[in-house]
């Protein structure tokens, strides 16, 4: 009940307050795979203009693979991180060579993939291909363990694998998408860190830790 009530008022309130974000436009499997490994380590607006000149400059999985490395990392200059780009435009190249330009639509061969980690491969599977999978990055850990109350140490991976089968329990058929962008929007918009903005919250009624009072206490996260 409290899982059907999440999952259903929060794909009612995407659809009506999410941004619109470049990588929303599409659903190139490509170009989702882009905006999620720049937005790992880089917030929403600054990301934008770089996802841009990048799918400008390098618009399909061939011209990334085929590009000088140089000039991949000069787009990159300014977004740190540059193993990042490294890696990308490793995977990019066995996307290119190994699956015929096609990313990868299963977990096992995206997965095999250099710098692809469940966050990656559930984030392109989920957004652009619709498929099941979740997607759990720091935002939706702190959404999931407030609304539910897990008082578990989110630096445990065994916490990291609890939140995935639950964010996989909460997809309901053909919407894993949007469920797995609503869970991010909201997280970056209304479960915020600090403060978080529980009157706006679509999902607020039932949430466990607004009941406990704990919003703030919440994700429970022990020093390495
Ligand atoms: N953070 C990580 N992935 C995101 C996405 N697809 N949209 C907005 N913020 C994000």
């Amino acid at each position: 009940e409290q899982m059907l009530y999440f999952s259903e008022n929060l794909l009612d309130w995407y659809h009506t307050h999410k941004r619109d974000l470049p990588w929303r436009r599409s659903k190139n499997p490509y170009y989702i795979w882009i905006s999620e490994v720049m937005l790992q380590q880089t917030r929403v607006d600054t990301v934008i203009p770089y996802f841009h000149r990048f799918i400008d400059q390098f618009p399909t999985v061939e011209a990334l693979a085929t590009a000088p490395e140089e000039n991949v990392l000069k787009a990159w200059e300014g977004l740190g991180y540059y193993s990042r780009a490294r890696n990308l435009q490793t995977a990019v190249r066995e996307v290119h060579e190994r699956y015929g330009g096609i990313v990868p639509q299963t977990k096992e061969e995206i997965s095999s993939l250099k710098g692809v980690g469940p966050y990656t491969s559930g984030a392109v599977l989920s957004i652009a291909y619709n498929k099941p999978e979740p997607a759990v990055d720091g935002n939706v850990m702190r959404v999931l363990s407030r609304y539910f109350l897990i008082e578990e140490d989110i630096m445990k991976p065994a916490t990291r694998t609890r939140m995935e089968k639950l964010a996989r329990e909460l997809i309901l058929e053909g919407t894993a998408s949007d469920f797995n962008q609503a869970l991010m929007e909201l997280g970056a918009m209304v479960c915020t860190p600090r403060s978080p903005h529980c009157l706006t919250c679509p999902v607020m009624a039932h949430c466990s830790a607004r009941d406990a009072g704990m919003e703030e206490a919440l994700p429970i996260k022990k020093k390495a």
